[in-house]
């Protein structure tokens, strides 16, 4: 049932490509995008006027991911909380508010609570699941299914890929309702989704000199995460994975906040992974990394550097460096994420860890 892979894990981070293109399969006609379940129609898609997503773990990290997309593509509000947190804040919450709740279960508590908190204030629901059925899309105005299929290993990877992909088709639904963006954009957009399938399998080949770093950095005590932008929430997923897979401390910060504290944790042969941006759509990001990238290292961190091919800049700076296609900036999560799944696997197998079934983790975490 693993299919010749070793563990569920591997398997589902191979099905990666798959998810993707699963997850946008039939949600274009050609001119619009739909959605699946949309009990919500475009009249009152179109009045929305603020976004809440609201997940748990990794769905929430997907969720910061596309609040980036969201508000550059609809120029609404877009905030993302924890579901655990969210109704006990009491948040502005009215019928021209969409919240969408992001669960590869659909069961899970806090998801759950959130969901129902958001539709007694009047807002509008709108499920992001990978499973049909449950209980979260039962409860929502509209859904919007992730295709990963079953997710078996504890620790989410294609699902989480997944997620990603169905909020951006939230983002886009949103922006034709609004007329923020013309069909051509629309079709555009998606087409660049569609070919993310493809940067996801080049990817996936690029992956042995990762497994090797991990195995070299395996009896680290701790590793620092560093992104910005769309790279921010990739270095916070990047820090889940090890935590949950490896039990190794691991933080992943904005990199801009490097001097507002956390540069004091860096010490000689830490290892800091970055996630840099392209230099070419996001010149300015860029460089600001690459000098996030050098006060690191000049403290004595072991630099390793998330770059797209033919970013001969960061190079110097990398003690490694693992080279990414090229894809549009907002997309790059749906690739950088691949070499830290891997990252953290390789290191929880070598320090002798079950990496499906990680200590004191559920899959579905049907409690509050
Ligand atoms: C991390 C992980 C968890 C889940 C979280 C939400 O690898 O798997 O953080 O993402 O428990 O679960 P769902 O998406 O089922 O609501």
């Amino acid at each position: 049932e693993k299919g010749g892979f070793a563990t569920f894990m591997d398997k589902e981070i191979a099905e990666q490509p798959a998810a993707v293109a699963d997850t946008l399969r039939g949600h274009f006609d050609g001119t619009r995008i739909v959605l699946d379940e949309q009990r919500l129609g475009e009249d009152e898609l179109r009045t929305i006027d603020k976004v809440f997503v609201v997940a748990c773990g990794s769905a929430y990290h997907s969720g910061l991911v596309a609040k980036y997309a969201i508000e550059h593509w609809t120029r609404l509000p877009v905030e993302v909380e924890l579901a655990s947190e969210f109704r006990y804040r009491d948040p502005v919450l009215d019928r021209d508010t969409l919240v969408v709740a992001v669960s590869q279960s659909g069961e899970t508590a806090d998801t759950l609570e959130a969901v129902r908190h958001a539709r007694r204030q009047r807002a509008r629901v709108l499920a992001v699941c990978n499973t049909n059925g449950s209980q979260i899309p039962r409860e929502s105005d509209a859904v919007v299914y992730t295709h990963a299929g079953p997710e078996v290993g504890v620790a989410s990877t294609k699902a989480f890929l997944a997620q990603i992909t169905a909020n951006y088709l939230v983002g886009l639904a949103l922006a034709q309702a609004r007329g923020t963006k013309y069909a051509d954009e629309v079709a555009r957009d998606f087409q660049a989704l569609s070919e993310i399938p493809r940067a996801v399998e080049q990817t996936l080949e690029l992956l042995e000199p990762v497994r090797e770093l991990g195995r070299s950095i395996a009896d680290s005590k701790a590793v620092l995460f560093l992104g910005r932008h769309v790279g921010f929430p990739v270095a916070l997923e990047g820090a889940l994975k090890l935590k949950e897979l490896a039990y190794m401390h691991a933080e992943g910060f904005a990199a801009g906040e490097l001097k507002h504290g956390p540069i004091a944790l860096v010490e000689e042969g830490l290892p800091v992974v970055v996630v840099t941006p392209s230099p070419k759509s996001m010149p300015l990001l860029h460089s600001k990394l690459l000098s996030n990238i050098r006060e690191v290292q000049a403290r004595g961190a072991r630099t390793i550097v998330i770059g797209e091919e033919g970013d001969d800049t960061i190079a110097p700076f990398a003690d490694f460096l693992i080279e990414l296609p090229r894809v549009p900036a907002l997309l790059q999560p749906l690739v950088s994420t691949i070499p830290l799944q891997v990252l953290a696997a390789e290191i929880a197998r070598t320090r002798g860890y079950d990496i499906d079934k990680p200590r004191n983790l559920a899959k579905s975490v049907t409690v509050e």
